[in-house]
């Protein structure tokens, strides 16, 4: 790419609230920017150093950057890829009618980039900024820079924004999260890493994509839940603000990593419980709390696609690592493996299992009750030697925690032995001669 490292020339495709705020922003950190928009009217207030969109502080920053002379901004698309290096696209992704995505203005603006491009002399990269789903912006590159892209005039990147309407100039500028999608991990960011952040993590375009639905789809997910255990709250008389701002005291449960990492279903004695039991109660209520009662069946869902992971390997021989809930505990209520052990039992698979933490004798009370009920014949599933366990091929192995050393596996596993890994085994993927994540 053309380096311009001091005062790079940006193009601003889309002139709304995020491409209005990316360009004074541009322009306050010293490079050129010419903003494009199809809508002349907003065109004509960038140039007279108005914002076209209300957001605090934008009016000011934006009168200051055009009379330095740092931003302008035009109608014509042609003009504004020959004066710049670099275009960012910024336009909207509305919803179709059905909810679906609609690339419309997207695929518009790279068209017109594309066909600019080819006209001029010199690279180009081109950074969609628009929110897309996996898989948009390299089908676009494709499509739209194929050739470009094969001559070296073309890199395309992917760089999702995170900034908030209200604190939109803020966030610009000190980013909550930033990220760089890129077509290969050859390619370098180090250009449009240094005019949007230099900080930004670079991957795989299509992990960028994802990122920023995630990222929304976990906000929506945090007002759901709050409003849902609001309206509980309300039906019972309890000042639910103030539960929610407690649980927001917990930093380390609650507000944190932990439990964001994808991986084996809930279980153990109190989630599967007392997520059906709050359920209840809403319905008793009746009040409507979609996002808790999903909960169980979502859990569910994530068990049977592990179920099916295990049907599409083809062993009919299954050895299990890890029966109880987590590391370090015999309790098996509500574990996740003692119904894929059901389950796969039904099914006829030949099922053993390695948990050095689980003896029979010594299980008690209920939760000896729930192991008699749902596995019955589990003392003759348990095998105690790993390495004499793994003398079967093919054979699946299914990793739901560490209760092996990784030593003892690297010996044993080898041809004929598929590894799908429930939970992140540290190493596992490394010593597995096949290995596949459940859900990575
Ligand atoms: N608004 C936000 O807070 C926010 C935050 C993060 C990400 N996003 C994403 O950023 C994208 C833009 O959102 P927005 O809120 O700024 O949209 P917007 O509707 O405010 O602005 C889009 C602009 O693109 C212009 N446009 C359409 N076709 C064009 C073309 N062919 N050439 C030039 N300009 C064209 C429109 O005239 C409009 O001014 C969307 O994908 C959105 O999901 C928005």
């Amino acid at each position: 790419m053309e380096q311009e490292t001091h005062s790079p020339t940006v193009s601003v495709f889309g002139l709304g609230y995020v491409g209005s705020v990316t360009a004074a922003c541009l322009a306050e950190r010293g490079c050129s920017v010419i903003g494009c928009d199809v809508q002349p009217a907003k065109v004509e207030q960038i140039n007279q150093g108005e914002a076209p969109i209300s957001e605090p502080g934008l009016d000011e920053l934006m009168a200051a950057q055009v009379s330095a002379g740092r931003l302008r901004a035009t109608a014509d698309a042609a003009e504004a890829v020959r004066a710049s290096a670099i275009s960012l696209v910024c336009v909207g992704t509305p919803s179709t009618a059905s909810g679906a995505l609609d690339l419309r203005f997207v695929e518009a603006v790279a068209g017109e980039i594309a066909s600019a491009v080819a006209e001029k002399d010199g690279t180009h990269a081109v950074v969609f900024r628009s929110t897309m789903l996996p898989g948009s912006t390299r089908g676009m590159a494709e499509r739209f820079f194929g050739e470009l892209i094969a001559a070296g005039k073309v890199e395309v990147f992917f760089f999702p924004e995170f900034l908030r309407q209200g604190t939109a100039l803020a966030d610009f500028r000190d980013p909550s999260l930033s990220a760089i999608g890129v077509r290969e991990e050859a390619v370098s960011v180090e250009s449009i890493a240094a005019i949007l952040d230099e900080g930004a993590e670079p991957m795989p375009l299509e992990s960028a994509e994802l990122l920023k639905y995630a990222c929304n789809a976990f906000h929506a997910t945090k007002v759901s839940f709050a409003n849902e255990i609001g309206r509980i709250g309300k039906a019972l008389g309890i000042d639910s603000t103030r539960v929610m701002a407690q649980l927001c005291r917990d930093q380390r449960l609650n507000i944190s990593p932990y439990y964001l990492r994808p991986g084996t279903p809930f279980g153990g004695s109190c989630l599967p419980k007392d997520v059906s039991a709050l359920s209840l109660q809403a319905r008793a209520l009746n009040v409507f709390s979609p996002t808790i009662d999903s909960l169980l069946e979502s859990n569910r869902r994530h068990l049977e696609s592990l179920i099916e992971r295990v049907e599409a390997v083809g062993a009919r021989d299954v050895l299990l690592l890890g029966l109880a809930f987590k590391a370090g505990t015999d309790d098996l209520r509500g574990s996740a493996m003692v119904e894929l052990v059901a389950s796969l039992l039904m099914k006829d698979f030949s099922v053993r299992i390695h948990d050095p933490d689980v003896a029979p004798r010594n299980l008690v009370g209920a939760n000896q009750r729930f192991a008699a009920a749902k596995l019955p014949a589990l003392e003759t599933l348990l095998v105690e030697d790993l390495a004499g366990a793994l003398d079967r091929h093919p054979q699946t192995i299914v990793a739901s925690k560490p209760c092996a050393s990784i030593e003892t596996l690297k010996a044993s596993l080898g041809e004929g032995h598929h590894v799908i890994d429930v939970n992140g085994w540290a190493d596992l993927a490394e010593v597995a001669p096949s290995y596949e994540g459940l859900c990575w």
